[in-house]
């Protein structure tokens, strides 16, 4: 790294001591010389994390097959012990939440089971910059009841800027609307929806709201229930840091714990039930009824650690560091970078309560910007087309690796 020292360290080091956050960053793995800035992608190793993986591998070792009743934390009932921990993250009751799947196998499940075209009420509306596996599953399940995505999945667009709007959005819930799925936070900009309005808004029409969350877990507060959403999923490997590819979480309000799963599977069996191994489903009473298989249990266990680390934090308290970590950052770049150097520009906007967890730069040669920070030890990433998406992440960054990005991308400029 060539920034060890950086310009305004003076304000990062008193908001350094401000933070009451700080402590947490010893119980991280950072990878040595580097500025970490990539936790909206993959969050990091915590040791909390590394224990609870150490933990089941020595089950696994010591205890077998009997690992799964007979853990420390019975590996039998995982999905349900770590949902209900979540729940705690997303103003949502115990049962509500369930650990399973992946993000995209979530969407596939729950949109099957929320999207019941039928007469006009057949369409599907979502934005045109939501991630490109959320548009896919969109697409499919349209195609799976002989609908044509071309008709039957509109994509509210956005606008000039790059960003929605959430009232054209509510504009556009229309009759023929069956269904509403939107990110809540935008992965790209870094825009934070209004669920709560537009939850609102749809349950006004009757129309279900479903959200991805993936951008806004673990770094913005939720109160799923109070807001009325209907349902929603999660990964848990960004602002959660659980790990590599380590599974999700999904959310159903408790009033829709009568609908059935689209893709039902034994793991949604009445737990007491599903060693009688019958032929028939009899579906578990809360979200649990939306699990499909045996869980990955390595891939889970540093969920647990990882949570646990997220709760004592609070995420009131995270949010309230966030927002101080990414306000700093978009002042610095724009009183340093972008009033000098005008092809830069912010594309995430600059309400605290319009945004998620990281800050979007743009430039037209984003991608080369990226790759040379990359060789300083700074790690963000690069977006197509022009992103480069910065994420201060309260639980292991400092306000003085604020400082060391943007000298760093001063450093590249006045290079080129
Ligand atoms: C918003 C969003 N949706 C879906 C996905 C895909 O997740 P998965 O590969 O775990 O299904 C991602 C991955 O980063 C994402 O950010």
């Amino acid at each position: 790294m060539d920034t060890p020292y950086c310009h305004g360290r003076k304000e990062a080091e008193e908001l350094d001591r401000w933070n009451p956050l700080s402590n947490f960053r010893s119980r991280f793995h950072i990878p040595p010389d580097t500025v970490y800035m990539d936790g909206n992608s993959l969050g990091l190793l915590s040791k909390d994390a590394e224990r609870s993986i150490l933990r089941v591998l020595d089950e696994w070792k010591d205890l077998g097959i009997g690992g799964w009743m007979n853990g420390e934390q019975p590996w039998f009932v995982t999905g349900e012990r770590l949902g209900a921990r979540m729940a705690l993250l997303v103003g949502a009751a115990g049962p509500e939440v369930i650990f399973t799947g992946t993000t995209t196998i979530n969407i596939h499940q729950l949109v099957g089971s929320f999207y019941n075209p039928s007469g006009e009420r057949s369409v599907i509306l979502a934005d045109e910059l939501n991630f490109p596996s959320d548009l896919y599953a969109l697409e499919g399940q349209v195609r799976i009841r002989n609908l044509d995505p071309e008709k039957h999945l509109v994509r509210v667009k956005a606008g000039k800027d790059r960003l929605l709007d959430e009232e054209s959005i509510i504009k556009q819930m229309t009759p023929e609307i069956a269904l509403v799925f939107l990110p809540s936070v935008l992965y790209r900009s870094g825009q934070l929806l209004d669920m709560e309005k537009l939850s609102a808004a749809a349950a006004e029409r009757g129309i279900p709201i479903g959200f991805d969350c993936s951008h806004s877990a673990g770094a913005v507060p939720h109160y799923l229930s109070k807001w009325g959403v209907d349902f929603a999923l999660w990964c848990s490997y960004k602002y959660l840091n659980g790990g590599p590819g380590a599974p999700a979480f999904l959310y159903v309000n408790h009033k829709h714990f009568n609908l059935l799963p689209s893709l039902p599977g034994w793991f949604g069996q009445q737990k007491e039930r599903q060693f009688e191994m019958l032929p028939s489903f009899f579906p578990a009473s809360g979200a649990g009824r939306w699990q499909i298989s045996t869980p990955c249990i390595l891939g889970s266990s540093p969920v647990e650690g990882a949570l646990n680390i997220t709760l004592e934090a609070g995420i009131e308290r995270i949010r309230e560091v966030s927002l101080r970590l990414t306000g700093f950052l978009a002042d610095s770049l724009n009183t340093r970078l972008i009033s000098e150097y005008g092809e830069f520009s912010i594309l995430t906007p600059s309400g605290p309560h319009r945004r998620g967890g990281h800050i979007a730069l743009t430039h037209p040669q984003a991608e080369d910007i990226y790759n040379k920070l990359l060789t300083r030890g700074i790690i963000t990433d690069f977006r197509p087309p022009d992103i480069i998406r910065i994420a201060p992440v309260p639980l292991y960054n400092t306000f003085t690796e604020v400082c060391q990005v943007v000298d760093s991308l001063l450093n590249v400029v006045e290079k080129r």
